[in-house]
C-alpha cells in the first residue's frame, strides 16, 4: 500500500432484528453486534477491497460487491471523484440469517462515501436512500439510529420514530447453521391476508410500541405474536416453534422471528444463558445445530470517524 492517504474513515454499523413479531416491515431492533469499514483514499485511480470475518470467503472483493456499489451510490450524489480507495470490511454480523447484514453493509458503504467526499449527511437523507434499496426500512432505521425503530413509507420519504428501549432490555439470538435469502422467505408470503389477521398484528404492534415506551415489559409475550408473516415462514425454519416455546419456558419476555429468519430473537432482563441453552437445545431436538449470542441493544446507530484528513472538501 504505497503513497500518502489524503482522507480515511471508520464507520461502524449495527445489526438489527427488523419485524420483532407484529412489526412486518416496520418495527425494528439495534443489535450490538458490528459491521466495521475502514476506507483509505488515495492519489491515483483504483479500488481494493479487503473483506474478513463472517462469510468473507463466500463475499465479492470487485465492483459487484455491496459495499462498492454503495460508495459508488454516496459518490454519485456528491461531485467527489474519488481517488484510489483500499478498504478493509470486517463483519460480525452472520450473512443471510435476518440479522440485517446487507443494511450494515450498505449503510456503511454509503456513509463513508459521503464522509469521504466531505458531505456530512443526516440520518433522514441516508434512510431514504437505504429505503430504495431495500424496499423497507426495518433494518435500515434501527441500523441507523439504534435503539427501537418504527419506518414507514411515506410520499415525502421515510417517516421513522426511535425509542431508547426499556433499561435492562437485552437479545437473545439463536442463530441456526443454515441460511434464509430474505427473497425466498418473502417469495412464500400471500398477497392478501384475512382482515382478523390484519386488525390483530395492528394491535399487537401498538401494544409492542407501549410496551417499550413505557416499560410493561410483562406484555411483550403477547405483544410479539405474529399472523402476517411467522405462520407463511415457519415451514422453512424448522424448529420455530419449539424454540420461541423453550426460550419462553426458560423465562424469556418474548420470542420472534428475527427479521426474515432463519434466526430467533429473544427479549429477557434475567436469566439469558438459560434461556440461550434452551433455544440451541430445542434446535438440537429439531436436528439442528444453532449458536447463541446475548447481546445488548445499540443505542447509538450507525457511527461514522474521520481518521485521516480534514472534514472539509
Ligand atoms: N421485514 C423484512 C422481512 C426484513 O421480514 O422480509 C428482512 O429484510
Amino acid at each position: 500500500m504505497s503513497g500518502q492517504v489524503r482522507r480515511a474513515v471508520r464507520v461502524r454499523a449495527p445489526a438489527s432484528s427488523a419485524n420483532l413479531g407484529p412489526g412486518f416491515d416496520c418495527a425494528g431492533l439495534c443489535l450490538a453486534l458490528y459491521h466495521e469499514l475502514t476506507v483509505r483514499e488515495y492519489g491515483g485511480r483504483g479500488f481494493e477491497l479487503h473483506n474478513s470475518g463472517e462469510g468473507a470467503d463466500s463475499l465479492p472483493e470487485d465492483e459487484t460487491s455491496l459495499v462498492y456499489r454503495a460508495l459508488g451510490t454516496a459518490f454519485g450524489r456528491t461531485d467527489h471523484r474519488p481517488g484510489r480507495l483500499v478498504v478493509e470490511s470486517h463483519s460480525d454480523i452472520p450473512l443471510a440469517r435476518g440479522l440485517g447484514s446487507s443494511a450494515a453493509a450498505g449503510l456503511a458503504g454509503l456513509a463513508a462515501g459521503f464522509a469521504l467526499a466531505g458531505l456530512e449527511v443526516e440520518r433522514p437523507a441516508l434512510l431514504d436512500l437505504a429505503m430504495g434499496s431495500e424496499g423497507h426500512a426495518d433494518n435500515a432505521a434501527p441500523c441507523l439510529y439504534g435503539g427501537f425503530t418504527v419506518a414507514c413509507r411515506h410520499p415525502a420519504g421515510v417517516r421513522c420514530a426511535r425509542l431508547p428501549v426499556p433499561e435492562g432490555l437485552t437479545a437473545v439470538v439463536a442463530i441456526p447453521d443454515f441460511t434464509l435469502a430474505t427473497s425466498r422467505s418473502r417469495a412464500v408470503l400471500p398477497r392478501t391476508v384475512d382482515l382478523a389477521d390484519a386488525v390483530g398484528n395492528q394491535g399487537r404492534l401498538a401494544l409492542l410500541v407501549a410496551a417499550m415506551a413505557t416499560g410493561q415489559l410483562d406484555l411483550l409475550a403477547d405483544a410479539m405474536v405474529d399472523c402476517l408473516h411467522q405462520p407463511y415462514r415457519a415451514p422453512l425454519v424448522p424448529g420455530f416453534e419449539a424454540v420461541c416455546r423453550a426460550a419462553l419456558a426458560a423465562g424469556a419476555l418474548g420470542a420472534a422471528l428475527s427479521g426474515s429468519g432463519p434466526t430467533i430473537i429473544a427479549l429477557a432482563t434475567g436469566g439469558q444463558t438459560d434461556i440461550a441453552a434452551a433455544m440451541a437445545a430445542a434446535w438440537a431436538g429439531a436436528g439442528i445445530r444453532a449458536r447463541t449470542h446475548v447481546l445488548e441493544v445499540d443505542e447509538a446507530g450507525l457511527q461514522v470517524e474521520l481518521i485521516e484528513g480534514d472534514s472539509a472538501t
